[in-house]
C-alpha cells in the first residue's frame, strides 16, 4: 500500500530516464488504459496512493490530466502552488522534498530550473515527475510520440520538423530522437539556438539544422511548433516577436512537408504567431488528440512508476 513501493524508486525528470523498451511498454499500456477508459471500464490500481501536484507555472493541460487521470486510478491527489504553500516562503526545496514524499506516493512539479526538480528528486522517497521546467518537458514529448504512432505508426525512422524556440519541447524532442531512433528538422532564430549540452544530447547525430524553416519542413512526417515566449521569458516578449516573425507554422510550410504530414502543438497556442489558424484548425492538425493523450500516457507512466510492468 501507501509507502511501500514495490518497485525500487524511479524518477522522470528527463526523456532519457526511461529505455527503448519501457516506452513500447508505456505505449501499449496507454493504449489499453485509453481502451478502458473510453469504454467507461473501472480500472483501480492505484487505489489508495496519492499524487502530490506542485505548480510553480501556470497550467491548464497538465493539471486537468494529472488530476483526471489520478482519480480515474482510484488514487487521490494533493495540489499546491508556490503561492499557496512554504514553497513561495523560502522553506528549502530539500526540507519540501523530505516532507512532502513522506505522506504522498507520488510527486508531479512544474517549475523553472531543472536544478531545481534534481534536488527535490534527490530528497524524495517517492517518483517524482517533471510537469515541465525551462529545460525539459518530457509527459508532453510522450503524448506527442503516443499521438503519431496512434494516427501513423512507428516514429522510428521518420522526420519531425521542428519551427521555433529552442526551448524545453525542442530538447526534449532530440532526446526522444536519440532514443526511439528518429530525426528532428530544426529551425530557430537566430539567438535561440537548442544548445546541445542543455539538451544533454550524446551526438548531433539525430537532428539537422535549416536557417529557413521551410526547408525544415520539407519531407517531414510531423510539423511541430510552440510558443515563441515560454512561461518565465516573458520579459524577453517584444524582442521574441520580431525574432520569430518568420517562425509561423502556415500552410506553405505544410505543403512542404509529406502529403500525410501531421502537425502538433503542446498548446496554448496563438494563432497568427507560431501558427496560422488555417493550419492549427486544419485537417492534418492532430492538438486535440495530442492533448487528451496526456492523460493516457501519463496515467501508464504512474502505473508504471509505482506497479512496474502491469499487464491487466
Ligand atoms: N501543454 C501543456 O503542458 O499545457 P499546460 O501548460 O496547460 O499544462
Ligand atoms: N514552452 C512552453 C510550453 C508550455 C506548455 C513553456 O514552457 O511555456
Amino acid at each position: 500500500m501507501s509507502q511501500t513501493p514495490p518497485v525500487p524508486v524511479r524518477h522522470y525528470l528527463q526523456f532519457t530516464d526511461l529505455t527503448a523498451d519501457e516506452y513500447a511498454h508505456l505505449f501499449a499500456r496507454a493504449a489499453e488504459i485509453k481502451r478502458k477508459f473510453k469504454a467507461y471500464e473501472k480500472y483501480h490500481p492505484l487505489a489508495d496512493r496519492t499524487l502530490a501536484m506542485i505548480f510553480e507555472k501556470a497550467s491548464t493541460r497538465t493539471r486537468v490530466s494529472f488530476e483526471a487521470g489520478m482519480y480515474q486510478l482510484g488514487g487521490s491527489v494533493v495540489h499546491l502552488t508556490t503561492g499557496d504553500s512554504q514553497l513561495g516562503r523560502s522553506e528549502p526545496i530539500e526540507d519540501s522534498a523530505r516532507v512532502i514524499s513522506r505522506m504522498t506516493d507520488l510527486v508531479m512539479i512544474r517549475t523553472f530550473g531543472q536544478d531545481k526538480i534534481e534536488r527535490f528528486a534527490a530528497h524524495s522517497r517517492v517518483p517524482v515527475i517533471n510537469g515541465l521546467t525551462n529545460e525539459f518537458h518530457p509527459c508532453q514529448i510522450l503524448a506527442d510520440i503516443f499521438t503519431y504512432i496512434e494516427h501513423r505508426g512507428s516514429i522510428q525512422g521518420k522526420v519531425v520538423a521542428w519551427v521555433g524556440d529552442g526551448n524545453n519541447m525542442a530538447n526534449t524532442w532530440l532526446q526522444a530522437a536519440e532514443l526511439l531512433g528518429f530525426t528532428v528538422h530544426l529551425s530557430t532564430p537566430s539567438g535561440y539556438e537548442v544548445d546541445q549540452a542543455v539538451a544533454g544530447l550524446r551526438s548531433a547525430d539525430s537532428y539537422k539544422i535549416f536557417k529557413d524553416p521551410e526547408d525544415a519542413c520539407r519531407g517531414a512526417d510531423l510539423v511541430t511548433t510552440d510558443v515563441w515566449t515560454s512561461m518565465g521569458f516573458e520579459a524577453e516578449n517584444e524582442a521574441r516577436k520580431k525574432a520569430f516573425a518568420e517562425w509561423c507554422v502556415d500552410e506553405a510550410m505544410m505543403q512542404v512537408a509529406k502529403p500525410d504530414a501531421l502537425f502538433m502543438h503542446c498548446l496554448p497556442a496563438h494563432r497568427g504567431e507560431e501558427v496560422s489558424a488555417e493550419v492549427i484548425d486544419g485537417p492534418q492538425s492532430v492538438v486535440w488528440d495530442e492533448a487528451e493523450n496526456r492523460m493516457h500516457v501519463q496515467k501508464a507512466l504512474m502505473e508504471f512508476l509505482l506497479l512496474g510492468h502491469v499487464n491487466a
